[in-house]
């Protein structure tokens, strides 16, 4: 049976992958902390991430821009007045709800029932009133479909009202309206304010891309399933400048690139898939996401987003600084393209969605062995680029120097790639704490290595073991843990 998300967040937990926040003080709703192990992986992911950008992509660079910016830069993006959550709550329990999702329920219910026409009905009609910001219409909606609150089972709600998902605080000692500013809600306008500072510092031409890692920060009011939705959270973003009118092209290729990097870092292909956005987000001409099968279902894992140069040009307004590109290149007339604002094309993806989901796809639980010996193994299946330890170096007894010897070998691989020395127990013992953390390389130290400096290497998934050479490891090891 696939496992559920309560199965993989007491792994999480117990293995020391992901903590609730604070949990001393019986945790912070949404915000989570990564422990020894998770922080690994999170690091591999965003290491692989840059890489497939930064270091493959000679017209990409990255950034490390603050999470504070001037609240202008809220305005120019739409975020001030656009960035909400449609709200309602429920009268009888006093609970508030997005009232989009409590419609979304619904059509899944449809769905489920059998009557994806009405499904269909029902998203595009909440899609028609949320665009055009017909709140009570929402509400007559969900009204009229009976929809019911899940702890009251009432219909008694109150009307629907915007909810901003900036957080803010102030800057300074005088808490005055003006010192008010905003932890940014993505990171994408550390990269927009700064586009003219690279194009020029590193001489980038159009097509050029800017990447960046960092956190944001969203008042989620639905705060749910674990770090898919979190208030505190960590974005992979990279937007890239184009010339008007190539978008499309771009849009399909960007698309294509980031759907390959999801299956190179090991997520398998029918648990992926494209969706095309219902309702466009106020910055976007096209959009689409690629949906994750999570346990909870298939969800957004990483949008691409068409933003032509809505921010750019928002950004000129407010800012009254010109943000645009002189293009030399030559058109079809012979002329160069000259000055425009350039189109961007954005890539975004959380790191802790990727991270869930690599965790998710990886957690295995299998039954192994025959007759009396049958029992349950539970291992993490991670590609070994991603694994918090790569390899794992147990002496099978401590004595007659087969502790020093495996140390020795531990600390010759450490400095290629991470390596753990363990002698604290019974071999079958460690392996199963190797597999548990997802360790794809178990290398056992014996007898016969003091004869002929020859080890084993015990293979995670297949828990095969082959005799190989000391002198081989780290080429053997290396090659396999790379992306
Ligand atoms: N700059 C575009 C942008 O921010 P988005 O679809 O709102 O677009 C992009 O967010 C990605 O960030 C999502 O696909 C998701 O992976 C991640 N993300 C957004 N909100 C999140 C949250 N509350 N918790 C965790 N990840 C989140």
């Amino acid at each position: 049976p696939a496992a559920s998300l309560q199965d993989i967040v007491g792994h999480a937990k117990e293995y020391g992958f992901v903590f609730p926040s604070s949990e001393i003080y019986d945790g912070l709703q949404a915000v989570y902390d990564y422990g020894q192990n998770g922080v690994e992986l999170k690091n591999n992911l965003k290491a692989a991430w840059w890489k497939a950008m930064t270091q493959l992509h000679d017209n990409i660079v990255g950034i490390d821009a603050a999470i504070f910016m001037h609240p202008l830069t809220w305005k120019a993006s739409g975020h001030v007045d656009g960035f909400n959550d449609p709200m309602i709550d429920n009268k009888d329990s006093k609970k508030r709800y997005r009232a989009d999702q409590l419609l979304e329920g619904k059509a899944e219910q449809y769905e489920a029932e059998g009557q994806p026409e009405k499904a269909q009905a029902l998203l595009a009609e909440m899609g028609r009133l949320l665009s055009a910001e017909d709140l009570n219409g929402v509400r007559e909606l969900i009204i009229a479909e009976n929809i019911k609150c899940p702890v009251s089972g009432t219909t008694n709600w109150t009307e629907v009202r915007q909810f901003n998902l900036m957080f803010s605080t102030q800057v300074g000692s005088v808490a005055e309206e003006s010192n008010l500013i905003y932890l940014r809600p993505e990171t994408a306008q550390g990269i927009f304010v700064n586009f003219l500072n690279v194009q020029k510092s590193g001489r980038m031409k159009v097509p050029f891309g800017i990447a960046q890692i960092g956190k944001a920060f969203r008042n989620e009011i639905v705060a749910r399933q674990f770090t898919f939705r979190m208030r505190e959270f960590e974005q992979m973003e990279m937007q890239f400048f184009i010339r008007p009118g190539t978008e499309m092209e771009w849009y399909e290729k960007w698309k294509e690139a980031r759907m390959k990097f999801h299956k190179a870092i090991g997520l398998p292909a029918e648990k992926l898939k494209f969706h095309d956005h219902e309702k466009l987000a106020h910055y976007a001409n096209a959009a689409v996401d690629i949906e994750f099968q999570f346990p909870f279902g298939f969800r957004e894992m990483e949008g691409i987003h068409s933003r032509t140069d809505f921010d750019l040009r928002n950004h000129q307004e407010l800012s009254k600084k010109k943000q645009q590109y002189f293009d030399s290149d030559l058109d079809e007339n012979g002329k160069p393209y000259g000055n425009y604002i350039p189109y961007v094309l954005e890539t975004s993806v959380g790191a802790d969605r990727l991270f869930l989901a690599a965790f998710c796809n990886a957690y295995t639980v299998e039954t192994v062995g025959e007759g009396e010996a049958q029992k349950e193994r539970t291992y993490l299946k991670l590609h070994p680029a991603l694994a918090p330890f790569k390899a794992a170096v147990l002496p099978l007894v401590k004595k007659d120097g087969l502790a020093e010897k495996a140390e020795g070998i531990a600390n010759a691989l450490k400095s290629s790639f991470r390596t753990v020395y363990d002698d604290g127990a019974a071999i079958g013992k460690r392996y199963t704490r190797q597999d548990l953390i997802g360790t794809p390389f178990c290398i056992a130290v014996d007898y016969q290595t003091m004869e002929d400096d020859t080890v084993t290497i015990r293979h995670r998934d297949s828990m095969e073991q082959e005799r190989v050479a000391i002198s081989e490891l780290k080429e053997k090891i290396g090659y396999q843990v790379a992306i």
